[in-house]
Protein backbone atom coordinates (compact mmCIF):
# COMPACT_ATOMS: atom_id res chain seq x y z
CA UNK A 1 0.00 0.00 0.00
CA UNK A 2 1.92 3.77 -1.07
CA UNK A 3 1.63 6.80 0.87
CA UNK A 4 -1.79 8.21 0.11
CA UNK A 5 -4.06 10.98 1.05
CA UNK A 6 -6.83 8.29 2.31
CA UNK A 7 -4.11 6.84 5.55
CA UNK A 8 -5.07 7.55 8.89
CA UNK A 9 -2.65 10.32 10.18
CA UNK A 10 -3.01 9.43 13.78
CA UNK A 11 -3.33 5.27 14.29
CA UNK A 12 -4.03 3.85 18.12
CA UNK A 13 -3.80 0.22 19.43
CA UNK A 14 -5.33 -1.93 21.72
CA UNK A 15 -3.12 -4.38 21.74
CA UNK A 16 -5.12 -7.45 23.23
CA UNK A 17 -5.27 -10.80 23.28
CA UNK A 18 -1.24 -11.86 24.36
CA UNK A 19 -2.75 -14.00 27.93
CA UNK A 20 -4.95 -15.91 25.47
CA UNK A 21 -2.15 -16.23 22.68
CA UNK A 22 0.03 -18.34 25.53
CA UNK A 23 -2.79 -19.95 27.34
CA UNK A 24 -3.89 -21.49 23.97
CA UNK A 25 -0.67 -22.88 23.56
CA UNK A 26 0.06 -24.24 26.96
CA UNK A 27 2.98 -21.29 27.46
CA UNK A 28 2.75 -18.49 30.29
CA UNK A 29 1.02 -15.29 30.05
CA UNK A 30 4.51 -13.57 30.01
CA UNK A 31 5.16 -15.65 26.88
CA UNK A 32 2.38 -13.96 25.34
CA UNK A 33 3.61 -11.07 25.93
CA UNK A 34 7.37 -11.53 24.58
CA UNK A 35 5.53 -12.56 21.57
CA UNK A 36 3.45 -8.94 21.54
CA UNK A 37 6.69 -7.09 21.85
CA UNK A 38 7.20 -8.93 18.56
CA UNK A 39 4.02 -7.97 16.94
CA UNK A 40 4.32 -4.22 17.94
CA UNK A 41 7.69 -3.89 16.07
CA UNK A 42 6.24 -5.71 13.09
CA UNK A 43 3.66 -3.01 13.16
CA UNK A 44 5.87 0.00 14.33
CA UNK A 45 7.64 -1.04 10.76
CA UNK A 46 4.47 -1.11 8.65
CA UNK A 47 3.02 2.02 10.26
CA UNK A 48 5.94 4.35 9.50
CA UNK A 49 6.13 2.61 6.15
CA UNK A 50 2.57 3.58 4.88
CA UNK A 51 2.88 6.75 5.98
CA UNK A 52 1.39 7.32 9.47
CA UNK A 53 2.22 10.29 11.20
CA UNK A 54 1.07 9.03 14.68
CA UNK A 55 0.99 5.09 16.33
CA UNK A 56 -0.14 5.23 19.73
CA UNK A 57 -0.27 1.87 21.81
CA UNK A 58 -1.49 1.08 25.08
CA UNK A 59 0.90 -0.97 26.88
CA UNK A 60 -0.12 -0.66 30.45
CA UNK A 61 -3.33 0.98 31.31
CA UNK A 62 -4.18 2.04 35.20
CA UNK A 63 -6.13 -0.81 35.68
CA UNK A 64 -3.29 -3.10 34.61
CA UNK A 65 -1.78 -3.07 38.54
CA UNK A 66 -4.50 -4.99 39.53
CA UNK A 67 -3.08 -8.20 37.95
CA UNK A 68 -0.66 -10.39 39.86
CA UNK A 69 2.70 -9.46 41.00
CA UNK A 70 4.62 -11.61 38.59
CA UNK A 71 2.91 -10.24 35.50
CA UNK A 72 2.93 -6.82 36.55
CA UNK A 73 6.70 -7.22 36.82
CA UNK A 74 7.40 -8.74 33.30
CA UNK A 75 5.62 -6.38 31.84
CA UNK A 76 7.60 -3.58 33.49
CA UNK A 77 11.17 -5.73 32.52
CA UNK A 78 9.42 -6.24 28.78
CA UNK A 79 8.98 -1.97 29.02
CA UNK A 80 12.43 -1.70 29.95
CA UNK A 81 14.13 -3.94 27.76
CA UNK A 82 12.11 -2.41 24.67
CA UNK A 83 13.38 1.34 25.38
CA UNK A 84 16.66 0.22 25.13
CA UNK A 85 16.39 -2.29 22.60
CA UNK A 86 14.59 0.45 20.20
CA UNK A 87 16.66 3.64 21.24
CA UNK A 88 19.27 3.05 18.18
CA UNK A 89 16.62 1.46 15.71
CA UNK A 90 13.78 3.91 15.83
CA UNK A 91 16.18 7.33 15.66
CA UNK A 92 18.03 5.67 12.86
CA UNK A 93 14.18 5.11 11.19
CA UNK A 94 13.38 8.93 12.29
CA UNK A 95 11.04 7.46 14.47
CA UNK A 96 10.63 9.52 17.76
CA UNK A 97 9.51 8.15 20.63
CA UNK A 98 6.92 9.52 23.49
CA UNK A 99 5.66 7.99 26.43
CA UNK A 100 2.43 9.09 28.09
CA UNK A 101 0.79 8.14 31.13
CA UNK A 102 1.17 8.92 35.07
CA UNK A 103 5.24 8.38 35.25
CA UNK A 104 4.68 9.02 39.08
CA UNK A 105 3.74 5.12 39.27
CA UNK A 106 7.47 3.67 37.72
CA UNK A 107 10.58 3.01 39.38
CA UNK A 108 12.94 6.08 39.08
CA UNK A 109 15.41 3.27 37.44
CA UNK A 110 11.96 2.95 34.50
CA UNK A 111 11.60 6.77 34.22
CA UNK A 112 15.54 7.61 33.29
CA UNK A 113 15.20 4.87 30.84
CA UNK A 114 12.23 6.27 29.46
CA UNK A 115 14.12 10.07 29.59
CA UNK A 116 16.78 8.30 27.58
CA UNK A 117 14.95 6.98 24.83
CA UNK A 118 12.78 10.17 24.34
CA UNK A 119 16.11 12.17 24.10
CA UNK A 120 17.90 9.67 21.94
CA UNK A 121 14.83 9.65 19.58
CA UNK A 122 13.43 13.38 20.08
CA UNK A 123 14.80 14.39 16.33
CA UNK A 124 12.66 11.94 14.51
CA UNK A 125 10.24 13.37 11.86
CA UNK A 126 8.89 10.41 10.08
CA UNK A 127 6.46 9.12 12.80
CA UNK A 128 6.22 9.54 16.56
CA UNK A 129 5.56 6.63 18.25
CA UNK A 130 3.21 7.17 21.63
CA UNK A 131 3.47 4.32 24.63
CA UNK A 132 0.85 4.90 26.93
CA UNK A 133 2.09 2.98 29.88
CA UNK A 134 0.32 3.57 33.41
CA UNK A 135 -2.42 5.53 31.04
CA UNK A 136 -5.86 6.03 31.54
CA UNK A 137 -8.27 8.24 29.40
CA UNK A 138 -10.17 9.44 32.46
CA UNK A 139 -7.25 10.43 34.42
CA UNK A 140 -5.72 12.12 31.66
CA UNK A 141 -8.85 14.47 31.16
CA UNK A 142 -8.69 15.14 34.77
CA UNK A 143 -5.01 15.73 34.71
CA UNK A 144 -5.76 18.62 31.49
CA UNK A 145 -8.86 19.56 33.47
CA UNK A 146 -7.02 20.69 36.64
CA UNK A 147 -4.44 22.08 34.92
CA UNK A 148 -6.60 24.41 32.51
CA UNK A 149 -8.62 25.60 36.05
CA UNK A 150 -5.22 26.25 37.90
CA UNK A 151 -4.49 28.84 34.94
CA UNK A 152 -7.73 29.64 34.57
CA UNK A 153 -8.83 28.15 31.05
CA UNK A 154 -11.02 25.66 31.64
CA UNK A 155 -12.56 25.93 28.43
CA UNK A 156 -12.84 23.47 25.69
CA UNK A 157 -9.52 24.37 24.04
CA UNK A 158 -8.23 24.97 27.76
CA UNK A 159 -8.32 21.27 28.17
CA UNK A 160 -7.92 20.18 24.60
CA UNK A 161 -4.65 21.25 24.62
CA UNK A 162 -3.48 20.06 28.31
CA UNK A 163 -4.01 16.21 27.39
CA UNK A 164 -1.08 14.10 27.46
CA UNK A 165 0.66 14.23 23.93
CA UNK A 166 -2.03 17.11 22.56
CA UNK A 167 0.15 18.57 19.56
CA UNK A 168 -0.58 15.11 17.73
CA UNK A 169 -3.54 15.46 17.38
CA UNK A 170 -6.83 13.58 17.84
CA UNK A 171 -6.80 9.74 16.80
CA UNK A 172 -8.74 8.75 13.37
CA UNK A 173 -8.51 4.92 13.43
CA UNK A 174 -8.64 2.93 16.44
CA UNK A 175 -7.75 -0.64 16.38
CA UNK A 176 -8.61 -3.29 18.85
CA UNK A 177 -7.46 -6.71 19.04
CA UNK A 178 -8.30 -9.84 20.19
CA UNK A 179 -11.89 -10.28 19.95
CA UNK A 180 -13.44 -7.24 22.43
CA UNK A 181 -14.99 -4.23 21.68
CA UNK A 182 -14.81 -1.83 24.06
CA UNK A 183 -12.18 1.21 24.58
CA UNK A 184 -11.33 0.45 28.39
CA UNK A 185 -10.65 3.79 29.32
CA UNK A 186 -7.86 4.27 26.60
CA UNK A 187 -7.54 8.05 24.74
CA UNK A 188 -11.21 8.89 25.47
CA UNK A 189 -11.09 12.73 24.84
CA UNK A 190 -8.57 12.21 21.67
CA UNK A 191 -11.01 9.02 19.84
CA UNK A 192 -13.97 11.33 20.27
CA UNK A 193 -14.44 10.69 16.31
CA UNK A 194 -12.05 8.48 15.87
CA UNK A 195 -12.98 5.24 13.61
CA UNK A 196 -13.13 1.97 15.43
CA UNK A 197 -11.73 -1.36 13.78
CA UNK A 198 -12.01 -4.29 15.73
CA UNK A 199 -10.27 -7.54 15.05
CA UNK A 200 -10.56 -11.81 16.62
CA UNK A 201 -7.07 -12.02 15.79
CA UNK A 202 -5.12 -12.11 18.91
CA UNK A 203 -2.20 -9.07 19.17
CA UNK A 204 0.67 -11.51 18.93
CA UNK A 205 -1.13 -12.51 15.25
CA UNK A 206 -1.10 -9.16 14.10
CA UNK A 207 1.05 -7.90 11.80
CA UNK A 208 2.13 -6.01 8.53
CA UNK A 209 -0.58 -7.64 6.55
CA UNK A 210 -3.20 -7.07 8.96
CA UNK A 211 -2.52 -3.53 9.89
CA UNK A 212 -2.92 -3.42 6.15
CA UNK A 213 -6.11 -4.67 6.42
CA UNK A 214 -7.22 -2.09 9.31
CA UNK A 215 -5.97 0.97 6.83
CA UNK A 216 -8.18 -0.58 4.53
CA UNK A 217 -11.11 -0.68 6.43
CA UNK A 218 -10.78 2.52 7.38
CA UNK A 219 -10.24 3.85 3.82
CA UNK A 220 -14.04 3.08 3.43
CA UNK A 221 -15.40 5.25 6.20
CA UNK A 222 -17.29 7.96 5.58
CA UNK A 223 -16.22 10.84 8.49
CA UNK A 224 -18.93 13.39 8.93
CA UNK A 225 -18.42 14.60 12.03
CA UNK A 226 -21.50 15.12 13.04
CA UNK A 227 -22.23 16.45 8.94
CA UNK A 228 -24.15 14.83 6.97
CA UNK A 229 -23.42 13.00 4.10
CA UNK A 230 -24.57 15.60 1.58
CA UNK A 231 -23.47 18.42 3.20
CA UNK A 232 -20.11 16.40 3.27
CA UNK A 233 -19.98 16.03 -0.41
CA UNK A 234 -21.08 19.95 -0.77
CA UNK A 235 -17.69 20.59 0.77
CA UNK A 236 -16.31 18.38 -1.87
C1 LIG B 1 -3.30 -7.21 26.66
O1 LIG B 1 -3.28 -8.60 26.54
C2 LIG B 1 -1.97 -6.70 26.65
C3 LIG B 1 -1.39 -5.99 27.65
C4 LIG B 1 -2.05 -5.69 28.94
C5 LIG B 1 -0.03 -5.53 27.57
C6 LIG B 1 0.40 -5.08 26.21
C7 LIG B 1 1.83 -5.35 26.13
C8 LIG B 1 2.48 -5.74 25.03
C9 LIG B 1 1.91 -5.85 23.70
C10 LIG B 1 3.88 -6.11 25.13
C11 LIG B 1 4.65 -5.19 25.87
C12 LIG B 1 4.87 -3.91 25.17
C13 LIG B 1 5.52 -2.95 25.80
C14 LIG B 1 5.78 -1.65 25.17
C15 LIG B 1 5.96 -3.24 27.16
P1 LIG B 1 -3.93 -9.44 27.70
O2 LIG B 1 -2.82 -9.88 28.59
O3 LIG B 1 -5.01 -8.66 28.36
O4 LIG B 1 -4.50 -10.64 26.90
P2 LIG B 1 -5.80 -11.49 27.24
O5 LIG B 1 -6.98 -10.58 27.07
O6 LIG B 1 -5.76 -12.57 26.22
O7 LIG B 1 -5.65 -12.00 28.64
Amino acid sequence: MSKDISIPKHVAVIMDGNGRWAQSRCLPRVEGHRKGVEALERVVEAAAQRGVKTLTVFAFSSENWRRPAAEVTALMKLFALGLERWRKPLSEAGVRLRVIGDRTGFSSALNETIDAAEAATAAGSKMTLVIAANYGGRWDMLQAAQAAAAEGELTMEGVEKRLCAAELGEVDLLVRTGGERRISNFLLWQAAYAEFYFTDTLWPDFDGEAFDDALAWYVGRERRFGMTSEQLRKAG
